[in-house]
């Protein structure tokens, strides 16, 4: 590791994560021992329609077998765009079949879903509407497994959540230490069977997370050994993960890569490319990874043309210079001259976006991934009003999000 003399430690710094991780082939099989050392003898089962489809779900079932846990109950009905009603509807099921325990299985939504339920429940209450916000919780949470079905949101070591309040027609946030699972399963049984593009596209996600969480103002040492490992980690399996699937090991350096990059950004948070991927997320409906994908270099790019404007204290262009070092590998940093880096760093980003173009489609546009052009304004307005914009190294003004819209348009 090559380090700066600059690289100094934050003024103050707070970094938090409980979650017990266990990663390996029949990672599942050690599930129910977890659950018993928790305490726990009936857990319920999140998940969603696709999941069972894919023949995810009897691996989990299966691992219970011939042990003393019961599974309570499945609920295996989670929609895309997860809901209060739906928190509500499971928490309904936990209590009448008298589980004690839940586990998640599956991507973003039934990860979210589940860690409302867990609110509800612990909370004793019958309305999620009720608990909604930062730090709102009390109680300790009842025993949470998560395994993760793709290789991104890095949610099963997250302390959020978000869930959709239809009749409001808005996104709640929940946040909170209390909800911090107690155990992340990654095996690769369970993102074997992930489509090309999905994978390209959570991937990106999970090294957005990662380079964002490289050079945002929380940065702090234990949040780069994190990121640090996951861009290394993605570097090095990305493609492969894309091109052959089926390849155990690489799912599993993925998955590892995604976990890693989710305890980096949950403490350091991420900036401008997610509060733009909100944005086109939330109006044109384009698929999370995939505008991060999109919007990640950009992103870089102003901050490179603001770095002047960044508090000195954040060294916000050598971050960046320095994201090349576990992006590229030690001898491609070698060969970009010293006042390149940061360009370089946008460049090998590039470079494996075109080539994840190539291989299974993943778009490179917004223009090519369903945004329409008379949406770009209102598109830069919520960038500029969504959460993640407070965790931006520099300030952005509304024209500003606006001509990184369009120049990734
Ligand atoms: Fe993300």
């Amino acid at each position: 590791m090559f380090f700066m003399k600059d690289n100094t430690l934050p003024e103050y710094y707070e970094f938090f994560n409980s979650v017990k991780v266990i990663s390996g082939y029949k990672a599942l099989e050690n599930i129910p021992y977890e659950l018993s050392q928790l305490g726990a003898k009936k857990p319920i089962i999140i998940t969603d329609k696709g999941i069972v489809k894919a023949g995810l779900i009897k691996h989990v079932i299966k691992s219970f077998q011939g042990t003393k846990i019961t599974i309570g109950a499945v609920y295996d009905d989670t929609p895309v765009d997860s809901s209060n009603v739906v928190v509500d509807e499971i928490a309904e099921i936990y209590r009448q079949k008298g589980c004690d325990s839940i586990i998640a299985v599956g991507g973003g939504s039934a990860i979210d879903t589940a860690k409302g339920v867990n609110i509800v429940i612990s909370e004793d209450s019958d309305d999620l509407l009720k608990l909604m916000g930062n730090n709102r919780l009390t109680k300790p949470m009842k025993p949470f497994v998560v395994i993760p079905t793709t290789a991104g949101t890095g949610s099963e070591v997250t302390m959020a959540a978000v869930i959709a309040n239809p009749s409001k027609n808005v996104k709640m946030q929940f946040t909170s230490a209390l909800m911090l699972p107690k155990l992340a399963v990654l095996d690769p049984r369970m993102t074997l069977s992930m489509p090309a593009r999905i994978t390209a596209a959570t991937s990106m996600d999970a090294l957005t997370h990662a380079v964002e969480a490289f050079i945002g103002p929380q940065k702090n040492p234990i949040s780069d050994a994190f990121a640090t490992a996951a861009i290394e980690l993605i570097r090095d399996n990305i493609v492969d993960a894309v091109k052959h699937g089926g390849n155990a090991d690489v799912r599993l350096a993925m998955a590892n890569a995604a976990l890693l990059a989710g305890l980096a950004f949950s403490n350091s948070m991420v900036g401008i490319v997610h509060a733009a991927a909100h944005a086109t997320g939330g109006i044109c409906h384009v698929p999370h990874g995939v505008a991060n994908s999109i919007l990640l270099p950009h992103g870089l790019d102003l901050y490179i043309r603001k770095s002047g404007e960044a508090k000195k204290a954040l060294h916000l262009k050598q971050n960046i210079e320095k994201v090349l070092l576990p992006l590229a590998g030690p001898e491609q940093y070698m060969k970009v001259p010293a006042r390149e880096r940061a360009q370089g760093a946008v460049k090998a980003i590039r470079d494996l976006t075109a080539n994840l173009n190539k291989i299974c489609g993943l778009p490179v546009r917004l223009s090519q991934a369903g945004v329409i052009e008379n949406s770009l304004p209102e598109i830069a307005q919520a960038t500029i009003n969504d959460g993640a914009i407070a965790f931006s190294p520099v300030e952005v003004s509304y024209e500003e999000a606006l001509a990184l819209i369009k120049a990734a348009f």
